[in-house]
């Protein structure tokens, strides 16, 4: 078996999220290159040193640049906040890296777009992490979309709503609060919970033309743990939009971390003319169906507990009827990057494939600030 030897940028949520997925995939899957943790790196040597003793990477490093420099590393794997992503994979695509990038792709659609023409320069392999395409009831719905069950689709809706900003005395900035510092994150929610929800529904209905949107601000000043100063919080809170997809189909978004009593209520529906679909992260192994074509004396709502081995990755799980759960999204990401790498079918969304995202999020601001209906890409 070949060696993928993976240098890892960030020890947070997500470096264990990416680190459990490197030792778990080539466990339960097939594969012809095995993930080996070669060097793990941020800029505190105690505390990357304990993480890297932790998951058991070989080595450390404290400077990425140096990472991207090792000549026994393939793949670097960047997990940091969004305004090291561009930096760290550009440098990482010139020294001839396959890159992985944690979502969102970029700050902003400029920064991405030269983040693209890097890795299809160099020719690297690249993915991003939108894991909830890998939550097999996810995978489910396209199967049963790209099998035409639903006709044609009128609505998508989408929700992504949290509660753990409403304190006014949260600070920003910093480790563990650099989601709500707009120079380390680039947009609030809307980077960084409708990133997802976009994604997602980029996948299964297909690209979004329009946008109209509103955001706010509710908590208008913090203190900057950098700083020691308050200063203005410029993240939106919370957003909400409208938009048309190109297949006709009508969409509402909405996101917000001060929905009191909601930790991470992922939830999206899409209405087709004969059949509906609804999926929550709160039971991310279930599917709902209706199906208008059903015996109307048993028509309803089917909730399709997804854990069969006919169904998207479950055969290389556990027995029918057990289910598996949120960190499985990204030992799938890594299954799937590697039979990409087998295949020469890259595993989605690429770079290319997540700059859509950065287009509808960038829409979606600037339709907010101008109050106007805005075009996705303009
Ligand atoms: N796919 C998902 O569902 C998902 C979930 C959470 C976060 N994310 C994304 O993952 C990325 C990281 O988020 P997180 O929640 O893991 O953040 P985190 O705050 O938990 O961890 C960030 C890590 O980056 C490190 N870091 C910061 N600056 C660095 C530098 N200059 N050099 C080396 N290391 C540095 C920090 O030390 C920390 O280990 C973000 O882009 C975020 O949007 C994705």
């Amino acid at each position: 078996m070949k060696e993928l030897n993976v240098g890892l940028i960030g020890y947070g949520f997500m470096g264990r999220a990416h680190s459990n997925a490197y030792r778990q995939a080539g466990k339960f899957f097939d594969l012809s290159y095995e993930p080996v943790l070669k060097a793990a790196c941020a800029r505190s040597k105690d505390k990357i040193q304990a993480f890297a003793d932790n998951w058991g990477y070989e080595g450390v490093e404290t400077d990425w640049r140096k990472l991207v420099e090792r000549k026994d590393i393939d793949a670097i794997d960047i997990c940091t906040p969004n305004n090291y992503h561009h930096d760290i994979a550009i440098a990482a695509a010139q020294a001839g890296k396959m890159v992985l990038c944690e979502k969102p792709l970029s700050m902003n659609p400029a920064e991405g777009l030269e983040m693209v023409e890097a890795v299809e320069k160099a020719g690297v392999a690249n993915m991003v992490w939108y894991n909830y395409r890998r939550v097999p009831a996810v995978t489910l719905a396209k199967l049963l979309i790209d099998q035409g069950r639903l006709g044609r689709i009128f609505h998508y809706r989408a929700v992504f709503l949290q509660d753990w900003t409403i304190s006014a005395d949260l600070p920003q900035g910093g480790t563990g609060l650099w989601r709500l510092d707009a120079a380390a994150a680039g947009a609030g929610v809307t980077g960084d919970l409708l990133a997802h929800c976009i994604d997602t529904a980029l996948w299964l209905n297909g690209p979004i033309s329009s946008v109209t949107a509103m955001t706010e601000i509710f908590v208008k000043e913090r203190q900057h743990n950098l700083t020691g100063k308050v200063e203005p919080v410029t993240i939106d809170d919370a957003c909400a939009f409208l938009a048309r997809f190109n297949n006709g189909s009508l969409a509402t978004f909405e996101s917000t971390r001060y929905a009191r009593g909601h930790k991470a209520l992922y939830t999206f529906e899409i209405n087709g003319e004969h059949a509906s679909i609804q999926w929550d992260l709160h039971d991310l192994h279930r599917l709902n169906y209706f199906d208008h074509r059903d015996d109307s004396i048993v028509r309803g709502w089917r909730s399709v507990h997804v854990s069969d081995s006919d169904m998207p990755y479950m055969d290389k799980w556990w027995v029918p009827g057990l289910q598996i759960g949120y960190e499985h999204s990204f030992i799938h990401g890594v299954a799937d990057f590697i039979k990409g790498l087998e295949t020469g079918e890259p595993a989605q969304p690429t770079f290319r494939g997540a700059l859509e995202t950065q287009y509808v999020c960038d829409a979606v601001l600037k339709s907010a600030k101008s109050g106007t209906w805005q075009a996705v890409g303009a």
